[in-house]
């Protein structure tokens, strides 16, 4: 059990964690930018050896519409996080100053748009996985089925909605995401806290809206099942 809360919870949660951290560029230093990012490619990796029996399992079974959009949403993290990894490595001035392949402006350009391609999959990608994670938390934390804790849930995520649609518009994530280069950056002068309650509340909100999703999708791949047994 303890096994589980660490490996699905904790080093999602970390990991999470990181990436919010590295996004933080223009407080931290380069030097600690560079090591968020390097620990966070690292538990990336133990993250990947715990799920690899998915990778395994890609080729049995059926897929309906949820499981073909948790592989869509695979496929399209795997090339982001890969443009992020290899962008990294050629950039980098401190973890691997050594090095130093590029100072390439294209580079570094796409290094920060693949970074918040990142940030916005990875909330999709774990909104769809949340029924295991809340399954999970509640074998850890011994919690029995309640419904005052549902309904308090529900709304804490429906004000994560609206809340993390602020947050989208106060952080510009739609000009960042559409390869526009803007110049309003998080002034970390006057505040700091508050950029990154506003990416922990954008990534939650895209999280619970994905999530919503998985379960009307699951709700359709049970109708079409009952309706194909149905035929037959
Ligand atoms: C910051 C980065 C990431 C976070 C926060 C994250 C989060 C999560 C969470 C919460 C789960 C469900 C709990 C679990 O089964 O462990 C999960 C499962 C999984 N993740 Fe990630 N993940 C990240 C990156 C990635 C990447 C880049 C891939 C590769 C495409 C990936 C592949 C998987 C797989 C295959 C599963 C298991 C799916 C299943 O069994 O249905 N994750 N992830
Ligand atoms: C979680 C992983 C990472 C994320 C989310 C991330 C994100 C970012 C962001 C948002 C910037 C600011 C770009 C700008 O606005 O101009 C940046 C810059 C930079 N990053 Fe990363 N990064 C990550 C990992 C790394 C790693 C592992 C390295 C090197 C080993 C690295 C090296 C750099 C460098 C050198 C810059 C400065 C580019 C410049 O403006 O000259 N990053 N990164």
């Amino acid at each position: 059990m303890l096994r589980s809360a660490r490996d699905r919870l904790l080093l999602p949660a970390a990991m999470a964690a990181l990436l919010i951290s590295a996004l933080a560029y223009w407080w931290l230093d380069n030097g600690p930018h560079e090591i968020f990012g390097t620990l966070m490619f690292g538990l990336l990796g133990w993250h990947l050896t715990t799920n690899r029996r998915w990778f395994l399992k890609l080729r049995s079974g059926r897929y309906g519409a949820r499981r073909w959009v948790v592989l869509v949403t695979h496929i399209w993290l795997g090339i982001t996080m890969t443009v992020l990894v290899v962008t990294s490595v050629l950039i980098s001035r401190s973890v691997l100053s050594f090095a130093q392949f590029s100072n390439d402006v294209t580079i570094i350009e796409l290094h920060w748009f693949s970074a918040y391609w990142v940030a916005i999959i990875v909330a999709v990608h774990a909104g769809t996985h949340w029924t295991r994670v809340m399954t999970v938390a509640g074998t850890v934390f011994r919690l029995s089925p309640s419904r005052i804790r549902s309904g308090v849930l529900r709304l804490a995520a429906l004000l994560l909605l609206g809340v993390g649609a602020w947050s989208f518009t106060v952080l510009g994530v739609s000009t960042k995401l559409m390869f526009g280069y803007s110049l309003e950056f998080w002034d970390f002068t006057s505040a700091v806290s508050p950029f990154f309650a506003h990416w922990t509340v954008v990534m939650a909100g895209v999280a619970v809206f994905s999530h919503y999703a998985m379960i009307c999708l699951r709700q359709l791949d049970e109708i079409r099942t009952r309706t194909m047994e149905g035929q037959t």
